[in-house]
């Protein structure tokens, strides 16, 4: 499905940001092989959690999932299965598009007594799995992948696990929570150092959920444990949020409220970076919900400056980077993006996918090998743009298309129900035109 964006003469209004996708996706995980009974509010709509869900299902694990009332999002009740509940399933395991989904789940299926295949849709089949299966297959995990087990789809094939100590290569959220689920069940103690700060949600949910688990700096520990399923309420989206956020920023005429935005520190980078290029973002009705901080945020027409971005807020923003380069081409001066090279490797290669639709807007843009540079000038021409299947690239596109020239035609649009399916409905209610 391909839709067109127009300029409306003003963007104003209230959005409630979506379940978060990266808490949703523990929230049903951790519960799944947890002790008791959980209900979890405010689920992610999104496609990659629902992959999540129907992979616990077919594990075994009793889910019963009620549609949203209002605008609170959907109810899942789980059933946890306990630590060694989980069952072989009847056929292979589906991860569709969702890094999380493989990476974590790959963590769970670790060295269990039953065989497991796992695959994805064909980005998710190019994506590195090599880093996943080379500590738990340390840890004695009996793991394959295509391509000298560096892709998938991955068979899982038992084996004992023990604890490791880890450096990780790279500041991954998956690559850490793969390890610390495996940890769970593995004799001994393990222990991941981190080079930078990635999302910790893992790490405070299991440790709301009783596990024998410490932080200290950037070196997580987590002992052999049991966990107990808990309620949890999950906290909107920044990452959906920041879409919201920009359009709110760039507009000329607007004023925008996203309601319910999970602020956690190792996801707020979107926030600094566009306060740091002089946007006007305000933090209000500052709360704590299930031990995640949220706020309302609100966006108004600001005059934006060129940043500089690299170094340790880089995995605090990674998701966000495609909708910040529109901030960029709309902001005076020169925005520079540096040790951002895991892009390259999210659903698409994201630094050429947001270069390539830059360029082609008329706006002076350069890729760089960990990141891009683009020339701000205040205008993005319209056109019909790729989104390549990425939902993050399309939603971008769909804000530019509310800043642009002339109307803006995304392709394959549809791809933004990955994680936000009411995006274009929300664009249209804060006064965008879409056909
Ligand atoms: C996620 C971690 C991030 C992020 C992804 C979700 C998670 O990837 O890009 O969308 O839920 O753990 P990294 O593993 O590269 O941190």
């Amino acid at each position: 499905m391909d839709l067109t964006v127009s300029r409306p003469r003003r963007l104003a209004g209230e959005v409630v940001a979506p379940g978060d996708k990266s808490v949703s996706h523990r929230a049903v995980m951790l519960n799944s092989i947890g002790e008791g009974q959980a209900r979890v509010r405010n689920f992610s709509p999104g496609d990659d959690c629902t992959s999540t869900m129907i992979i616990m299902r077919a594990l075994g694990v009793n889910i019963d999932r009620t549609s949203a009332d209002g605008d609170s999002g959907d109810t899942l009740v789980i059933e946890g299965a306990g630590a060694d509940g989980l069952r072989e399933a009847d056929d292979v395991l589906d991860a569709g598009n969702s890094g999380t989904t493989m990476r974590l789940m790959s963590g769970i299926l670790a060295g269990r007594d039953f065989k497991a295949t796992m695959t994805g849709d064909s980005s998710l089949q190019s994506r590195p799995m090599g880093r996943i299966i080379k500590p738990l297959s340390m840890m004695g995990a009996v793991i394959r992948g295509r391509e000298n087990n560096t892709l998938a789809p991955l068979e899982f094939d038992g084996g004992e696990l023990s604890g490791i100590e880890y450096d990780l290569p790279v500041a991954s959220a998956q690559l850490k929570s793969a390890i610390l689920l495996a940890g769970l069940r593995a004799e001994g103690e393990t222990r991941i150092s981190q080079p930078a700060a990635s999302r910790d949600h893992t790490e405070r949910m299991l440790s709301a959920m009783g596990a024998e688990i410490s932080v200290d700096g950037l070196d997580v520990t987590v002992g052999q444990s049991d966990i107990s399923c808990i309620d949890v309420d999950v906290p909107g989206d920044i990452s959906s949020a920041a879409f919201w956020i920009v359009a709110g920023l760039i507009h000329p005429n607007s004023e925008v409220m996203v309601k319910n935005v999970g602020i956690n520190p190792t996801r707020a980078g979107v926030i600094t970076a566009l306060q740091d290029m002089g946007g006007n973002i305000e933090l209000v009705n500052e709360r704590d919900v299930a031990g995640e901080p949220v706020a309302d945020i609100v966006a108004t027409s600001s005059h934006l400056r060129g940043t500089e971005l690299a170094g340790s807020i880089m995995p605090l923003l990674m998701d966000e980077v495609p909708i910040i380069a529109v901030a960029a081409a709309m902001a005076e001066g020169e925005t520079v993006i540096r040790d951002a090279s895991e892009l390259r490797v999210k659903e698409t290669d994201r630094i050429s996918a947001t270069v390539d639709w830059l360029v082609a807007a008329g706006v002076e843009a350069e890729a760089r090998e960990d990141g891009m540079a683009i020339v701000g000038s205040g205008k993005i021409a319209g056109g019909t743009y790729q989104s390549q299947d990425d939902h993050r690239i399309a939603m971008a596109l769909g804000i530019a298309g509310m800043v642009a020239e002339g109307p803006i035609t995304i392709v394959e649009a549809n791809c933004a129900s990955i994680s936000y399916p009411e995006f274009w409905d929300e664009l249209y209610s804060l006064g965008g035109v879409v056909d």
